[in-house]
């Protein structure tokens, strides 16, 4: 027996209740900041996931005390003796997670020097860090590319400067936050990422003693302050995760009600759910816990009975549908009836995932063309980036290998809608994002154990 390989016996609605605690995608990148400050942070709801542990193992060998706070999820973060860490020991983190890339302007800041690993991350293209470089350079950074990663310096500090992304991306929104609030003036940019935990992250630094001003029209303004302190954050809840059991509710035709689901941040997803034939309710569900007695809000997601209704659909960036809930939600969609249509516009090769679902019976067909939408950054070029799905389609079992995390996600998904017994290999690495998964599937009824 490994805890790498599932059988998964489908066939079962999921039934029940689950929770989700702070996002990933925010977490991680608050964890980041807490390097910033020169008294503790604490951050509370923090998932025991893998990206959690890589990012508390670099902070551990830049001096940062990471430490269990007194509640369940609850971690302090003490950089006051940040000092610089070995290649070689930052280098065992190489190719782990893409959370490294955004220690460079911190440790700029607190050491005056970053050396950042080969990044690792979900394979779902090449994923550049061109916008990270251009904009460390023009805040004033060295960079200084070797064989074994990236040495970066500021001999004349970092100033703030006027900047313009080529493509609202997340990470690099991010890079000029954590680096633009403790370099000398202001920094503009333009063409920023607004995704909600971009949002938690600027309450957190704002926290921290930052001066950040989000204007309209994805302008962002930071005005440069000389210290920052230490945060006490509860983050917003993971909604890609949320999402996620929501389409394991429709593709199982089962019922899941996920605590601490947040509605003002899915309001897409759930316009989407409710099209395609799915039910919702906002709810407020009495708990118990170790430490927590009390109303907690979620989001109930179930399968009304009856067909499912075929979808166009794009993915783009905040406000519109998510790239990460496109992989679980393509599994629902093999259940509707007629054409559904998915141009995935934020990454060019994050439909390969499809292969597997046809497998098992699906029918779906990847096109280069940009279908159903706006043409996008891929169209006309040579990625396979908008899937047609036909439906519905009888899922049978197969045995399944996880490419990625969210196509990960998505396989679980289809071997539990399937009928028969399905091996899923390589489930260890949805423990990067989902937090103790099994229990949750066993909590839902599900029928699933490692072999
Ligand atoms: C974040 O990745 C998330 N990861 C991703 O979630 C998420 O899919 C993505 O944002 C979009 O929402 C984390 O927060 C850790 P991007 P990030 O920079 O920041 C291109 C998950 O499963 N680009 O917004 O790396 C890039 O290739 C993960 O939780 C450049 O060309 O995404 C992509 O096409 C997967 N050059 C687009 O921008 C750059 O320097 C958007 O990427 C940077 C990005």
């Amino acid at each position: 027996m490994t805890d790498d390989v599932l059988a998964v016996h489908g066939g079962t609605p999921l039934q029940g209740q689950i929770r989700v605690r702070g996002a990933k995608n925010l977490v991680s990148k608050a964890m980041v900041a807490a390097l910033l400050g020169e008294t503790p942070s604490t951050l509370y709801d923090v998932p025991r996931i893998r990206d959690v542990e890589v990012v508390r193992g670099l902070l551990g060998l830049h001096g940062v005390k990471v430490s269990d706070g007194v509640d369940d999820g609850e971690l302090v973060m003490d950089p006051t003796n940040v000092e610089s860490a070995s290649t070689d020991e930052i280098n065992v983190h190489a190719g782990s997670s893409r959370i490294p890339i955004l220690f460079c302007g911190p440790l700029l800041h607190r050491l005056g020097h970053a050396f950042i690993p080969d990044l690792g991350g979900c394979h779902i293209g090449p994923r550049p860090i061109d916008f990270h470089m251009q904009a460390l350079r023009e805040f004033g950074a060295v960079v200084d590319k070797t064989p074994e990663g990236m040495h970066l310096t500021a001999p004349n500090g970092l100033h703030g400067t006027k900047l313009e992304l080529p493509y609202p991306s997340v990470g690099a929104t991010e890079q000029v936050l954590l680096t633009a609030v403790r370099a000398e003036g202001v920094t503009e940019l333009r063409n920023a990422a607004i995704e909600p935990e971009i949002m938690d992250l600027i309450c957190v630094l704002q926290k921290m003693g930052a001066i950040i001003t989000v204007h309209t029209d994805r302008v962002i303004e930071i005005q440069g302050v000389k210290k920052l302190h230490g945060y006490k954050h509860k983050p917003i809840p993971d909604r890609i995760e949320a999402a996620s059991w929501a389409a394991a509710a429709l593709a199982t035709r089962g019922e899941i009600e996920v605590l601490g689901a947040q509605q003002a941040d899915m309001m897409t997803f759930l316009n989407v759910f409710t099209n395609i034939g799915g039910e919702f309710e906002i709810t407020d569900a009495r708990v118990t816990r170790p430490g927590v007695t009390g109303v907690e809000g979620g989001i109930k997601f179930w399968h009304p009975g009856g067909e499912l209704n075929a979808v166009a659909l794009e993915t783009d960036v905040h406000p519109g549908f998510m790239t990460d809930w496109q992989q679980p939600l393509v599994v629902a969609l093999t259940q509707a009836r007629g054409l559904s249509i998915m141009h995935e516009t934020v990454y060019e090769q994050r439909l390969g995932y499809t292969e597997a679902l046809n497998q098992m019976g699906a029918t779906i067909q990847v096109y280069r063309d940009c279908l159903g939408g706006t043409p996008c950054r891929f169209g006309r070029r040579n990625f396979k980036h908008s899937a047609v799905i036909a439906g519905p389609s009888k899922l049978h079992a197969a045995d399944l290998v996880i490419p990625d995390l969210r196509a990960g996600f998505s396989h679980l998904i289809a071997a539990l809608a399937a009928e028969g017994t399905s091996r899923v290999y390589g489930v260890d690495l949805i423990n990067r994002g989902y937090e103790d998964f099994e229990n949750k599937l066993s909590a839902l009824g599900a029928h699933a154990e490692y072999v």
